[in-house]
């Protein structure tokens, strides 16, 4: 058996020769950024492709999430998950805001709903949730809390490109959502992000904040930061999205497979999917339970031993790391869900160039361990 090493993602890339002409446009042009050629053709494709009106481009998602809260001023107290990457508490803290936590659903593990109400105060300004692993939230529930208490709803949809909910892009919903096109995401820049927002007044002044804030050549209005893409991932961006149909296409193979292979082993649950119509399969979380001979740590280690790198996403929790634990929500007590969750997840490796060998191989090393031992 191979011992090469399978890491949770791996970017896909298009052929090279397929991108050269890209370069050749660039190394013409000399316009490397500051909104050229490839930056607002990669704007418009998106737009379409992802089926929401307007999009502005940056050089990754914690920009977009900080220039976002930035952009809709956002003060005082954000309630937010602490099951996501640190990122998204992080872009609060980059503002200035307190993150509040609550805790999140056993079945779609995002923020539960029926726990934001009790967490708002009158600092309160939004409501900061993650669709994560590209699982919907509960759109509806979240935007009758915000409307009646008038708060914002900043969606942090980094792992949500491509997913739909009734045919129509989760990305139109909240004030403003963020996508992240880092490389471990389905669809990447290099690095890379952007803010979808409702309209063009909105784009317009996000654009303004992303370019320091100027708004002509000696005009600077706020301040603003550095947050632009560079032409060479605009370039990247056009090329991933002629080969991103099949890339999710592969990608949906594997979910199926795993789903067929890990079924009946005791102790390992395969995390359902939420109410998407379109889905990205951007990741293939498990949960180890009680009922499977080792720990979560255990299989972990045993997977990494065989060359295996699944990931721990999300342990620790946000809440947990030295910034936030002193915070009153971030007490265990208040995340008891989260907590259990973050001890019981691994994410298994799904790209599309994941071959059909090696993903038995994954299949193989979690299916005999119980019997194995570690
Ligand atoms: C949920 C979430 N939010 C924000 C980010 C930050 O995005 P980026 O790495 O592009 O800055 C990431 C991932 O990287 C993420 O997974």
């Amino acid at each position: 058996m191979s011992d090469k090493p399978i890491y949770v993602t791996q970017p896909y890339l298009p052929p090279l020769e397929e991108f050269l002409p890209y370069l050749e446009q660039i190394w013409q042009s000399r316009q490397l950024t500051n909104g050229g050629p490839f930056h607002k053709q990669l704007e418009e494709a998106l737009c379409e492709y992802l089926g929401v009106e307007h999009l502005a481009l940056f050089a990754n998602g914690t920009l977009a999430l900080v220039t976002a809260l930035q952009a809709l001023r956002i003060t005082g107290e954000v309630i937010t998950t602490p099951y996501s990457f640190v990122a998204t508490a992080h872009s609060l803290l980059w503002n200035g805001i307190r993150p509040v936590f609550v805790d999140i659903d056993p079945v779609t593990l995002n923020m539960d709903p029926s726990k934001i109400e009790a967490a708002i105060t009158p600092l309160t300004t939004a409501i900061l949730p993650v669709h994560c692993y590209g699982n919907p939230c509960e759109l509806d529930s979240i935007q009758t809390i915000a409307d009646s208490y008038n708060l914002k709803v900043v969606y942090d949809a980094a792992h949500a490109f491509g997913v739909k909910v009734l045919n129509r892009s989760i990305l139109q919903h909240g004030d403003l959502s963020i996508l992240s096109f880092h490389a471990t995401k389905v669809f990447t820049t290099f690095e890379g992000g952007a803010i979808v927002c409702p309209d063009a007044k909105t784009k317009q002044h996000i654009d303004n904040l992303k370019n320091f804030g100027f708004v002509n050549e000696t005009t600077v209005v706020a301040p603003g930061i550095n947050g632009k893409m560079s032409e060479f991932g605009a370039a990247l961006g056009l090329l991933q999205l002629k080969h991103v149909d099949q890339a999710l296409a592969r990608r949906r193979e594997i979910d199926r497979d795993y789903r067929k292979q890990l079924a009946g082993i005791p102790g390992v649950v395969c995390m359902e999917r939420g109410n998407q119509t379109h889905d990205n399969h951007a990741y293939f979380p498990i949960l180890i339970t009680p009922e499977y001979k080792l720990s979560r740590d255990e299989l972990y280690e045993r997977m990494r031993r065989r060359g295996i790198f699944g990931r721990r996403y999300f342990y620790p929790l946000i809440s947990n790391f030295p910034m936030y634990r002193g915070f009153p929500s971030a007490q265990h007590s208040n995340l008891s869900v989260a907590t259990a969750i973050s001890e019981q997840i691994i994410c298994l490796p799904i790209y599309p160039n994941l071959s059909g060998t090696e993903q038995r191989r994954v299949c193989e090393v979690i299916a005999t361990a119980p019997l194995e031992g570690r």
